[in-house]
């Protein structure tokens, strides 16, 4: 079977118990250990465990944790994932969320995960059909403890709870969201970058956008996560870099090399043209080009068309990083 890079991001190093199913929906080892490692505490219960990823990665950094699911058959993948782990500190609930009884055998929880179920096909996530059920959930379990953190579809807008909102990317693309409520909120918004758990969050003081109208010398990709957490006033400040917004195309410009492990790829600017091809070819030959990788948005199914296209009659030997800001091109090589 041809692995997609998602399933490549979340092959589990063990031989662990998993259907393909089982995998869209289990949290990235890189995750779980990170949040295993912000949620240290004595015992924590996992709701909605699914098949034990993160309830494994929570029994290496807490004392007991509970492991609950609706869904039997989940479970028991779970109980076999922790026995191969060799973890013994999990005990297994099975049962639903919301059912008094259940959450009664939870009641000495330190913190309360969730993890909650979000439907295969939908347009548009919202919270209404995250199951269990969040509003209950927070009101149920806020009577165990108010230390509380749930995952949610980053791709909801609205949210409507006073929380931190933690963006994670892993390898660059945007993983997870993660809600933490209380005592367990640090500030209101934060991007966290995984491997090298680097961490970015929101000022509590209003911090000026920096802004540039022109392209600068040097061209910095970002992190998606610190875009969804809107922490780009922070990063521009760190940084010591400006705000490059073209047609809502956002990176970041600077005069001098700056760095940040909220950039993703950092490159040089060594031409702007109109992206129209006569004039973008010259420009090509004159930058002693070989292979072009395509940065703007194109469908994927044309990508390979259009990069051959700009290669053909190449004879440099350089890789040449090719931008479209509306109709200008910006050819930059990666620093
Ligand atoms: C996104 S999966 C969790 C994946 C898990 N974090 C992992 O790493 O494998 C959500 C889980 O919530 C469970 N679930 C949905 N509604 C529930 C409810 N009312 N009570 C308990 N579990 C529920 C589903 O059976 C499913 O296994």
């Amino acid at each position: 079977m041809k692995l997609g890079k998602r399933t490549i991001l979340k092959k589990p190093q063990a031989k662990l118990e998993y259907s393909s199913d089982d995998l869209r929906w289990a949290t990235p080892q890189a995750v779980a250990d990170y949040r295993a490692q912000r949620l240290k505490c004595s015992v924590i219960a996992d709701i909605g465990c699914g098949i034990g990823f993160q309830a494994i990665a929570f029994a290496k950094t807490c004392r007991k944790v509970y492991a609950l699911d609706l869904n039997q058959e989940k479970l028991e993948k779970a109980k076999k994932n922790a026995q191969i782990s060799g973890i013994k500190n999990i005990e297994f609930v099975c049962g639903d969320a919301l059912d008094p009884e259940v959450i009664k055998k939870l009641k000495n929880a330190d913190i309360i995960f969730c993890d909650p179920q979000r439907p295969p096909q939908e347009n548009s996530r919202t919270i209404e059909t995250l199951s269990p059920n969040i509003l209950e959930l927070l009101k149920a379990y806020g009577k165990i403890t108010s230390k509380i953190a749930i995952e949610f579809p980053p791709q909801i807008k609205e949210i409507p709870f006073d929380c931190e909102r933690e963006y994670l990317s892993v390898n660059g693309s945007l993983n997870r969201l993660t809600l933490y409520f209380n005592e367990l909120k640090g500030t209101d918004r934060s991007a966290v970058a995984l491997p090298g758990n680097h961490r970015l969050a929101s000022s509590n003081k209003k911090i000026a956008l920096k802004t540039s109208k022109k392209l600068l010398a040097c061209l910095y990709e970002i992190d998606p996560a610190a875009v969804k957490a809107k922490l780009l006033a922070e990063l521009s400040q760190l940084s010591k870099t400006a705000l490059y917004d073209e047609n809502k195309n956002v990176f970041f410009t600077s005069d001098k090399l700056a760095r940040n492990n909220f950039f993703k790829n950092a490159f040089k600017v060594l031409k702007e043209v109109s992206f129209e091809a006569s004039s973008l070819v010259k420009a090509l030959q004159q930058a002693q080009a070989k292979s072009i990788v395509l940065r703007y948005a194109i469908d994927p199914r044309e990508y390979w068309s259009e990069r051959k296209k700009w290669e053909s009659g190449l004879t440099g030997t350089k890789t040449i990083h090719l931008f479209k800001f509306k109709n200008k091109a910006v050819i930059a090589e990666k620093i």
